[in-house]
């Protein structure tokens, strides 16, 4: 023992405390036991086990600072739905060109078996916005068209009837024209229960055909309502990763993937080259420059292109962007602030797909409505 040299003493001394220091902190640890159970220790459970579970239990979610904290949840359908006869005569209205100057009705750009939308990078007419999927689209009352400027449906089909890039009619005209349509006349009347035409009336049961426009139930709503097979172990590294690492939950959240909320994402420029200020445009406020509302995400698989200006082609280029943390990569100039909360994700390529494999649980059949025979 006497040959010990001044380094094993050391260690040996070092040793010693070092057990000491161990046993006393594992001693406090478990004084602590005794009247909190400890809630840092980390969860290895796999996670289909950890999420197979309501969604108030699931693993914590990243939550970035500031943000409204909102879970996940399913589906829900319109809460006030209209009558039958509303529906048809709304329907009729929707599909009908005559409302404004014959080249469009609304299902030109909404075009129900194309997920509601025209597949185009923006609609046809000259306009500099990519025509979104109009499914769920109760749900957005108050925040109406990429940048929220309409806050009803009425005002947000006045603008669409009224502009020279979608319909180009007027709204005031319209009682007249549809007087003259004979068709229409029974139809109000089953409707409404009279058979005065006006411009509220149209636009209400316009509204209410819109507003009817649902997606379907998904693997991802089956899965939260208990049925724990709906999704594979891919689609839940994926729901993971969403809520977890990549972030995309602090503003796609809800039932609906949407925040309601405007964010600058950077990508500013139309496909003309021209900036587009996006919720800006008519609040006029600087920090609202290049925002617009998060999109919701059901049926996003089915969507292409993406973005208000329609300059994403596919929905992986759509994730590797986001990944990357967006704009610079192609070049975009920036109008206004980024959004803090869009950082460089550093995802594998397996978390990727994983991601990309949960924004396929999203899914719903594809829309089954038929054109109706219009009323001469
Ligand atoms: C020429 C194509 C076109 C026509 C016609 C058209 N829309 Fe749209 N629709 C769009 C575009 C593009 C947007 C996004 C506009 C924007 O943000 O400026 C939009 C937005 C909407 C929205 C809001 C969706 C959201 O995410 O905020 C609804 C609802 C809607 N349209 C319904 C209708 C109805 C109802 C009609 C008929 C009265 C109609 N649209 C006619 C292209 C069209
Ligand atoms: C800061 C809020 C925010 C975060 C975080 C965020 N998004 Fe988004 N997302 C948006 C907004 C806003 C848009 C629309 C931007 C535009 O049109 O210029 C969008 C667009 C999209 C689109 C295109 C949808 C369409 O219909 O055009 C997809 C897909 C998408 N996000 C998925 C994701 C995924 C996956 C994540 C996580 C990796 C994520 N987002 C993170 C706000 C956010």
């Amino acid at each position: 023992m006497s040959v010990l040299n001044t380094k094993t003493r050391f260690v040996v001394v070092f040793t010693i405390l070092a057990c000491l220091t161990l046993s006393l902190a594992n001693c406090a640890k478990s004084g602590n036991k005794a009247d909190k159970p400890d809630v840092e220790k980390e969860d290895t459970r796999p996670l289909r086990q950890r999420y197979s579970t309501a969604p108030q239990n699931w693993p914590k979610a990243n939550w970035y600072q500031g943000v409204k904290q909102t879970e996940l949840a399913v589906f829900i359908s319109n809460p006030k739905p209209a009558s039958e006869e509303m529906l048809v005569l709304g329907k009729a209205l929707f599909f009908d060109n005559r409302l404004g100057n014959r080249n469009n009705s609304c299902a030109s750009c909404h075009v129900p078996a194309n997920y509601w939308t025209d597949k185009a990078i923006v609609a046809a007419g000259g306009g500099n916005r990519n025509s979104p999927n109009i499914q769920n689209s109760w749900y957005l009352n108050g925040n109406l068209m990429l940048d929220g400027r309409a806050a009803t449906s009425a005002q947000q089909i006045t603008l669409a009837i009224e502009s020279p890039h979608e319909m180009a009619g007027k709204v005031s005209d319209l009682p007249k024209r549809l007087k003259a349509i004979v068709g229409y006349k029974p139809m109000f009347v089953a409707a409404y229960g009279n058979e005065d035409i006006t411009e509220e009336k149209i636009l209400n049961a316009i509204a209410a055909f819109s507003n009817s426009i649902e997606s379907g139930k998904t693997a991802f709503d089956d899965f939260v309502e208990g049925d724990y097979a709906a999704l594979s172990d891919e689609q839940i590294e994926g729901m993971h990763l969403f809520r977890t690492k990549a972030g995309c939950i602090n503003c796609h959240n809800g039932p609906f993937f949407t925040d309601l909320e405007y964010h600058n994402l950077g990508y500013s420029l139309d496909f003309d080259g021209q900036y587009d200020y996006g919720r800006a445009n008519f609040t006029d406020k600087a920090i609202d420059r290049g925002k617009f509302r998060t999109p919701g995400l059901r049926n996003v698989s089915y969507t292409a292109p993406y973005l208000h200006n329609g300059t994403v082609a596919s929905l992986d280029e759509m994730v590797d962007l986001l990944i990357d943390s967006l704009p610079q990569l192609q070049g975009q100039k920036i109008a206004g602030t980024l959004s803090p909360h869009i950082k460089k994700l550093n995802l594998s390529y397996d978390e990727r797909n994983a991601l990309l494999a949960f924004l396929g649980s999203l899914n719903s059949s594809r829309p089954g409505v038929q054109p109706p025979v219009l009323p001469q």
